[in-house]
């Protein structure tokens, strides 16, 4: 066991009790989760024979450490999970992240580094040395993506932490042989056929500028393929890509980027809500480098659901949310008390027309996020298939509590859930050789008050019917993405 575990552990063991009844599903916002060697995991039902390769987990993990914690889900020090699927068996292996900013918190015995909603606490002598580079964290708690064979994780920032997906082992920082000077960076990049990686980050100066960059599958070098300037970026996790251009959001909670070079705030503190400057949509060709852009009313959002042309129209489809209000209603105080959320995830269309300055915009549903698409979509045309974690918008419920299939022509759900559980995000694992779309499986991670630890049920994603479930050893940590690497 790692030396941030065993402090984590003894912290743990002074600390009040969890409530074990009525929210024990609460129990994957705590801090408790061992490293562990390969361990058998109990399979109830039949997993599907073509089941095989393994489930990647990522996520915060340690909230607590014995001198000091984080402030928000988003915080924790990470953690991976493996998932092991072979002959109709599952072996489970966790291992932490060694990032620098674990490393600096394992010898402060508590928070260094600065992260989502935690400050930094680095001198402003030492902080002189680098005055206008400052150090932003590199915990991999949030995303996971492949450059060719290698594996990454990051956060919001340009830290890409190569890792070993069988052991987990920690391969280190991936060193770019390029003059980008990046500042943030959405987490989630995206892999193309070629297995070359995308991403858009964002530079500080008079203006912010988005840039829109390439790593070969082979190489670490980050080539610029667009840039696009404006007053103040937005906050920015993920973007969309079409069989033709990139599309991202810019939102309305905006960084100030004097915030960043010249504080010690935390990452969020760095933004504001600012709606009179409204938000927009921009779309880079992949043909030419051009960029166009449709104004939108103030958004806030994570993740796109997909992006694709119709005709002359280019169309994203979004969880989006009217305010910036989301990022409290994740603090770990008020998750952790069953607290009800304020925010609703919606899910919207935005159809971006030639010539038009405003985005058209229809609504397709609410209590919708962490999407999923079949991995060939949009490329082989519009996913007419979404899957996602949801809960009911109008009860407000404390957590995502269902799994979500819903129709992106009519907007019509079909609803999973076990009673009493958190639902996270079904990643959809298609059948090697299927044609349909939704021809696969989701493995869900899902927690109920009074399982004795995880449990990742396995759903038919056309009829939303469980098939089977995989307990983990422990309870894993909620978390926010998995991938899964067929055998
Ligand atoms: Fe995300």
């Amino acid at each position: 066991m790692s030396a941030v575990l065993e402090r984590t552990s003894r912290f743990a063991d002074s600390a009040p009790a969890i409530d074990s009844t009525a929210f024990s599903r609460l129990r994957g916002f705590h801090t408790g989760a061992r490293e562990m060697g390969d361990t058998v995991c109990a399979v109830h039902g039949r997993l599907p024979v073509w089941l095989q390769g393994r489930l990647l987990l990522n996520g915060p993990a340690v909230w607590e450490l014995p001198e000091g914690a984080y402030r928000h889900w988003f915080d924790g020090l990470a953690m991976w999970h493996r998932l092991q699927f072979a002959g109709g068996h599952v072996l489970y292996r966790s291992r932490l992240a060694d990032s620098q900013s674990a490393r600096l918190a394992r010898a402060a015995g508590r928070p260094v580094m600065g992260e989502f909603a935690t400050a930094d606490t680095e001198p402003w002598l030492s902080r002189l040395t680098h005055f206008f580079r400052p150090r932003a964290s590199d915990n991999p708690s949030v995303a996971m993506s492949r450059i060719g064979e290698r594996w990454v994780a990051c956060t919001q920032t340009p830290h890409l932490i190569s890792f070993e997906p069988d052991s987990l082992a920690t391969i280190g920082e991936l060193a770019h042989d390029d003059d980008l000077d990046l500042a943030l960076m959405a987490a989630h990049g995206m892999t193309d056929s070629r297995g070359d990686y995308w991403n858009i980050g964002i530079e500080f100066g008079r203006r912010c500028t988005y840039r829109l960059f390439r790593i070969a599958a082979s190489g670490t070098r980050r080539e610029s393929i667009a840039a696009i300037q404006v007053p103040r970026a937005g906050y920015l996790h993920a973007f969309a890509r079409s069989a033709s251009h990139v599309l991202f959001v810019e939102a309305a909670w905006r960084a100030q980027p004097l915030a960043f070079l010249f504080t010690r705030r935390a990452y969020a503190a760095n933004f504001r809500w600012e709606p009179g400057s409204a938000s927009a949509i921009h779309a880079i060709s992949l043909a030419d480098g051009s960029v166009q852009r449709w104004e939108t009313p103030p958004v806030m959002s994570f993740h796109p659901v997909q992006a694709f042309e119709d005709g002359r129209e280019l169309v994203l489809d979004l969880c989006d949310y009217p305010d910036a209000g989301v990022i409290d209603d994740l603090a770990l105080d008020r998750l952790r008390a069953g607290v009800r959320h304020r925010a609703a995830p919606r899910l919207t269309r935005y159809r971006l027309r030639p010539g038009c300055a405003d985005a058209q915009i229809e609504r397709l549903g609410t209590g919708f996020e962490l999407p999923q698409i079949h991995p060939s979509r949009p490329e082989q045309g519009a996913a007419r298939w979404a899957w996602g974690a949801g809960y009911d918008a109008g009860e407000r419920n404390h957590f995502l509590d269902r799994t979500v299939r819903i129709d992106l022509h009519t907007g019509d759900r079909l609803e999973w859930q076990r009673p009493g559980a958190i639902q996270l995000e079904p990643l959809f694992v298609p059948r090697p050789g299927a044609s349909d779309e939704d021809d696969g499986v989701l493995l869900v991670p899902t927690l109920a008050d009074g399982d004795a630890s995880t449990v990742i049920a396995v759903l038919d994603p056309r009829r939303m019917e469980c098939l089977a479930t995989i307990q983990a050893p422990q309870v894993v940590p909620f978390g926010f993405h998995g991938v899964f690497q067929p055998r």
